[in-house]
């Protein structure tokens, strides 16, 4: 069996039992009726060889049931070295996780020497490739224009760009993270058709919050969020904006993961240092499954903004 497909269209039946009544939310809504799945994803950035990612994987498939992947999807994103190791043990075990990158040249072949291709990436059955992390942005250079180059090579091999976008802690300091977020999708999606930017995922990963310990709060989480979608709404359209799922990252973990979850703009969690442990990561996931709850509260008791209606 090949790993569940993480773009298909959610499922329409309720989720059998919430976590906890904080935790509880229920699926998005977007266009038509049509509910965004949640998506967790796990970046290992340079941690785990070929050999302690067969050990992690090969965990986390024993760990797994359906249920906990019944309206979530999930993926591993390990260092080049390790997916091949990974595809195979995915494939062969049925482990219904899906395949990711970390990064790739936005060129299919060529004298680019270190690089790895889309291309090539997309034969290893790879379905996500995270673009534009503010780790690449920061230590390796990669340029606004680098990382709309390489959203589109992504899309242009069928595979679903996860665009991390963020502000600092200066900008943050300075009141400037609106204006940071905005160009920051501007220069990646502008001139894309409303079809293309649905197929998108965008991160939304707050560098102060990045393996620092200090996650954003829940609130805060869902402000940036809902700001993503309605940027994406102003460059793409609301269909597109509906249909796009916004992922928080930053310092998630099994604690903090189903009140960031719980948001009603926070579609799925892109997780760093935790997941490198699967019975940890597993934790989040199992945080984030979608459940039905006519009402939904912030913790403190005020009610937070409701999907017109459940799945
Ligand atoms: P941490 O979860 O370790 O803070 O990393 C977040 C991240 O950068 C995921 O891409």
């Amino acid at each position: 069996m090949s790993p569940v497909d993480p773009d298909l269209p959610a499922e329409g039946s309720p989720a059998s039992s919430p976590a906890s009544p904080a935790s509880a939310r229920t699926s998005r809504p977007g266009p038509d009726g049509a509910t965004r799945r949640p998506l967790v994803s796990g970046n290992w950035k340079m941690h785990h060889d070929h050999i302690e990612a067969l050990h992690t994987v090969r965990d986390l498939g024993l760990r797994l049931r359906a249920e906990d992947v019944a309206k979530v999807d999930v993926s591993v994103h390990p260092p080049f070295t390790d997916i091949r190791t990974v595809q195979t043990l995915v494939e062969g075990e049925s482990i219904p996780v899906s395949l990711g990158a970390q990064h790739c040249n936005d060129h299919d072949r060529g004298a680019y020497t270190g690089e790895v291709s889309p291309q090539m990436l997309a034969r290893l059955g790879v379905r996500y490739v995270i673009v534009g992390h503010s780790e690449r942005r920061r230590h390796f250079a990669m340029t606004d224009e680098a990382v709309a180059a390489t959203l589109r090579a992504v899309l242009r091999h069928e595979m679903t760009p996860i665009l991390c976008v963020g502000e600092s802690e200066s900008e943050r300091a300075g009141g400037r993270t609106e204006a940071r977020l905005s160009a920051q999708l501007d220069s990646a999606l502008r001139g894309l058709e409303g079809a293309q930017v649905a197929r998108v995922v965008v991160a939304y990963e707050p560098l102060w919050a990045i393996g620092t310990g200090n996650a954003a709060t829940a609130v805060d989480a869902e402000d940036a969020c809902l700001f993503v979608r309605q940027t994406v709404a102003g460059l793409a359209g609301s269909d597109a904006a509906a249909s796009l799922r916004v992922q928080y990252g930053g310092s998630v973990n099994p604690q903090n993961a189903a009140d960031l979850m719980a948001e009603p703009d926070v579609d799925g969690l892109l997780v760093g240092g935790a997941s490198l442990n699967a019975a940890e990561f597993l934790e989040i996931v199992r945080a984030s499954r979608p459940v039905t709850s006519a009402r939904r509260h912030r913790p403190g008791g005020q009610p937070v903004r409701t999907p017109a209606a459940d799945p």
